[in-house]
């Protein structure tokens, strides 16, 4: 693990005296607005072009996890989808509704691994730049839940960013490889792996994977 965070209890929501709710980390807390900006510099188009041709069609129920300042919720939204974006940090929410203002969004507070606020079934489940941010005791779990969040035939996509983890939050190197295989546990079959290479952002240490998982059968 790198970095807890838990330096910075006074910052983010509390489920316990001086610990911060799971999934919540200072980093987006304090940042919250600078990193909207940075995520909306890029278009959900840009970020998701390799799996674009994999969406359901509109209007199909969607589910955001870690969805951020929303640029992917309220896009997917706007092309007909019926959204929920969950989001733990009540920073990140705040400037999702300043930023990305969109009546069609429903958004949550809520957390991997639980998610326990949330009721699918989900025609499709995003985690653009999340799974990272989960510990390995805690992907097997997120992942069972996910599967269960889904509807039959539904669809996972998990972005992950790729390279040495920053020691600023949380985060570690997840390849894909271990997603498929958490995956196939939970009775998802891998549809894509989409190795994207470079960093939309332009940050040389960072590259991106992209892994879709279809729940059940053809
Ligand atoms: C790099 S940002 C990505 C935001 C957005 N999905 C995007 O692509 O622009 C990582 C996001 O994951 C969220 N996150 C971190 N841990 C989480 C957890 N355990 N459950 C749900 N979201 C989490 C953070 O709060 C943050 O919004």
């Amino acid at each position: 693990m790198v970095g807890t965070g838990e330096n910075f209890p006074h910052l983010g929501e509390s489920s316990a005296v001086g610990q911060p709710a799971a999934g919540v980390q200072p980093y987006y807390a304090q940042r919250a607005e600078v990193l909207g900006q940075r995520y909306g510099s890029v278009t959900f188009e840009e970020v998701h072009g390799g799996v674009l041709d994999l969406l359901p069609p509109a209007p199909a129920k969607v589910l955001d996890v870690g969805a951020g300042t929303g640029r992917d919720a309220v896009a997917l939204a706007q092309r007909g989808y019926q959204v929920v974006a969950a989001e733990p940090v009540r920073e990140l929410r705040e400037v999702a509704q300043s930023l990305n203002p969109c009546d069609d969004v429903r958004w949550l507070e809520d957390s991997l691994p639980a998610l326990s606020h949330l009721q699918g079934p989900f025609e499709l489940v995003l985690l653009s730049a999340v799974w990272m941010h989960l510990a390995s005791a805690e992907r097997g779990q997120a992942m069972e839940r996910l599967a269960t969040l889904l509807a039959p035939a539904g669809l996972l996509v998990v972005s992950l960013r790729r390279g040495v983890p920053p020691t600023d939050r949380v985060m570690f190197d997840v390849p894909a490889e271990e997603v498929v295989q958490d995956g196939e546990r939970a009775a998802l079959r891998l549809v894509r792996l989409v190795g994207e290479g470079a960093d939309r952002l332009g940050r040389a240490e960072v590259w991106w994977q992209t892994v879709v998982l279809r729940k059940g059968g053809e």
